[in-house]
């Protein structure tokens, strides 16, 4: 059994894997050069080859121990035929939802869309360089989704006032989300996914009264979907702050924490296994400051089932040497 699913399913306390967000991605200077070459980003989550190459980009050079798909959450919204884009020095950029046509949308059509993001997934879970590890699917938390789809770019901060105006319109697409998040987790599973993690990047935009509607509800239907599916969930609702009762209610195998949470409060409050928590700004400093962080970290949770990993993304500007150091220090612990 791969590292990371032994900690999972047997809450083995004694190693310390670990996996990175974004570890495929920007920082790295093979992934700029192949990005250069493919300036439509959706395009390139829609080429297997190049897709899967890049997945397997970062395990080439650290040993890490889990492939995270080189995707987007944002290709749910493609798939569901909103126009989507991504724009240098903006980020993404969706265009009108024509609700009438989403409604009728049917699901072989979404899979035609979409389908090489799955055929990328089987080439890296039959790829020898994740041998004994876990290939790892993702998808947007409904809440996440709807958030890009209504706004059609990152809040950055907040949302627009009249975010909630239309209330049918949210409860439409919520239900949508529903019916082809569930279809788009198991075709990654079908094609060697073995554990999902769900992305919740804008769950701290919430106040506490419109989590159950917006955040706990939709995630637990999902995560209760994936449990049936007998593949582990990693839940990560970034900027929650009351991750205890998200836990409570939702219920993930694993609950992947930011980098604004106290740790040891988390250590203290929480019972299942727990993902991730470094400032990913932490990799921007020197060797000496890193493994210090990376040690406070492995320390609070040495006698609880832990999977090393940052507070989010890896930043671009990140050094991959810095990278290297990490894995290293984490593997040496
Ligand atoms: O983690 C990985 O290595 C796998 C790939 C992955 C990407 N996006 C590739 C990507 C994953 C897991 C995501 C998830 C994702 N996408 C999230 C959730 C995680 C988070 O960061 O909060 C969100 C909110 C998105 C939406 C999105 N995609 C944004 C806001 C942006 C632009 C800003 C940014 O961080 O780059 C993207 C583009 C994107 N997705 C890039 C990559 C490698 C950069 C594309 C480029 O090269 O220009």
């Amino acid at each position: 059994m791969s590292p990371i699913n032994n900690v999972i399913l047997n809450k083995k306390t004694n190693i310390n894997p670990i996996w990175i967000m974004r570890q495929a991605g920007r920082y790295l200077p093979e992934f700029r050069e192949l990005r250069k070459k493919n300036p439509n980003f959706i395009k390139l989550c829609l080429n297997e080859k190049l897709a899967s190459e890049i997945t397997l980009q970062p395990l080439k050079r650290f040993d890490l121990d889990a492939a995270i798909i080189f995707s987007d959450i944002l290709m749910l919204p493609y798939g569901l035929n909103q126009p989507v884009e991504f724009k240098k020095n903006f980020g993404p950029s969706l265009g009108n939802l024509d609700l009438n046509e989403v409604s009728k949308l049917d699901e072989v059509d979404f899979v035609k869309k979409i389908y090489p993001v799955y055929k990328a997934i089987n080439l890296v879970s039959n790829n020898e360089l994740t041998n004994n590890k876990s290939t790892i699917g993702f998808v947007g938390a409904p809440w996440t989704l709807l958030v890009y789809m209504i706004n059609k770019q990152s809040p950055k901060f907040k949302l627009k006032d009249n975010f909630f105006k239309d209330n049918f319109l949210i409860n439409r697409i919520l239900i949508i989300l529903e019916k082809f998040l569930k279809l788009h987790i198991k075709n990654q599973i079908n094609n060697g996914a073995e554990i999902i993690q769900i992305f919740d990047s804008w769950a701290g935009l919430l106040n506490e009264k419109d989590l159950p509607n917006y955040v706990y509800i939709p995630t637990l239907n999902l995560v209760d979907y994936i449990k049936s599916l007998k593949i582990p969930v990693i839940c990560f609702p970034r900027g929650i702050k009351n991750y205890k009762s998200y836990c409570e209610i939702v219920k993930p195998d694993v609950i992947c924490i930011d980098y604004e949470v106290d740790p040891n409060l988390i250590r203290k409050e929480i019972k299942i296994p727990v993902q991730g928590g470094m400032d990913p700004k932490i990799l921007l400093t020197e060797k000496e400051n890193l493994k210090k962080e990376v040690k406070k970290y492995l320390d609070i949770f040495k006698d609880h089932p832990y999977i090393f990993n940052l507070g989010h993304g890896v930043l671009p500007e990140t050094d991959p040497n810095m990278m290297d150091y990490l894995v290293k220090t984490v593997k040496d612990y």
